[in-house]
């Protein structure tokens, strides 16, 4: 079993930093079927991304599925949910869900819309619930509801957000709800520095990020994605990485780069060199 689960934004959408196309079905098939074979744990989906549920349903996969609930602008939170869910079984075509998530954390404070999913898990068409968010604050939120399972949060070499004692603490608490890590590329953008593709007023700003991977990347003998990789897969709290593929020979490379995880002494060097990204950087919903 490899921690990587396959992200399947880039399946259904024009997707990205570098506004990719959505991949092929064919393309999609292969990764599929190599993240089956190199014992992936899921694919990460969601209502909201374009056809991505359709096409993974029309493939067919045992990979367990993770799926999103649609964000909800509806005043009927309730039927909001349970459309949602319909939706997702359908495009899915199964008849139930791995694991569903509130796409937004905001969601899970309208009326109706958590006891709309606890009723789906009670009633057996969902096995899992949980919530995808994306800053501290709503973390600790997330945290302080009980029959929460699994959360899924942003997290990367220059994403220092998640170390503070108050989080921390949070989730020594909570031991027993999964905690899975997305955009360790931050959206291919760290892959490969470039002022060309660094969000505007990004600090630190690309020359000096690649600056500082290129170098460590010379002394640790890491490429610079398997410094990204290793980084998020290092800590203890993470029991997975989302990871954005467009192609299996990417998926190929990802799941090569955590065979060999860092030690502790590599982490605690890129925490020392790798200056803290600022939240205009962190945040792709700010970037322009
Ligand atoms: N819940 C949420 O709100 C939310 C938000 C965002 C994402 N997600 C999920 O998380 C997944 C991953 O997020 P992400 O795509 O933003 O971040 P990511 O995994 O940090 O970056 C993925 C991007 O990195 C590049 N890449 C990956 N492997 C590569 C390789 N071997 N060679 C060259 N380029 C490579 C590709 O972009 P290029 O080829 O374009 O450079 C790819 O689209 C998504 O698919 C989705 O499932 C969830």
């Amino acid at each position: 079993m490899t921690p990587l689960v396959v992200g399947a934004a880039q399946f259904g959408l024009t997707y990205g930093r570098h506004q990719r196309p959505p991949v092929s079905r064919a393309e999609a098939c292969a990764i599929l079927s190599l993240a089956e074979r190199l014992g992936c744990g899921a694919v990460d989906t969601a209502r909201a991304y374009g056809t991505s549920e359709e096409l993974i349903g029309d493939i067919g996969t045992s990979l367990d599925i993770v799926t999103k609930i649609r964000p909800i602008r509806e005043s009927d939170a309730a039927a909001a949910v349970t459309a949602s869910l319909d939706e997702s079984l359908a495009a899915l075509r199964t008849p139930q869900l791995g694991t569903v998530l509130f796409h937004r954390a905001s969601d899970l404070s309208l009326p109706g819309a958590v006891d709309a999913v606890r009723a789906a898990v009670a009633n057996g068409r969902v096995h899992r619930w949980g919530v995808s968010l994306s800053t501290p604050p709503e973390l600790l939120e997330v945290l302080a509801v009980p029959d929460v399972q699994q959360i899924q949060l942003p997290f990367n070499l220059l994403d220092r957000r998640w170390f503070s004692p108050e989080v921390q603490a949070g989730l020594a608490a909570r031991p027993e709800v999964s905690i899975v890590a997305r955009s360790a590329f931050l959206q291919g953008i760290l892959r490969d520095p470039s002022a060309a593709t660094w969000p505007r007023g990004g600090q630190p700003d690309a020359m000096t990020v690649r600056g500082v991977l290129t170098a460590l990347s010379t002394e640790l003998g890491r490429s610079i994605p398997a410094l990204c990789l290793g980084f998020v897969q290092a800590q203890p709290w993470i029991s997975d990485l989302v990871v954005g593929v467009r192609t299996a020979a990417q998926l190929q490379e990802a799941i090569d780069q955590l065979a060999t995880p860092l030690s502790a002494a590599e982490q605690d060097l890129i925490r020392d060199r790798v200056p803290a990204g600022s939240s205009p950087l962190l945040d792709p919903s700010t970037w322009t």
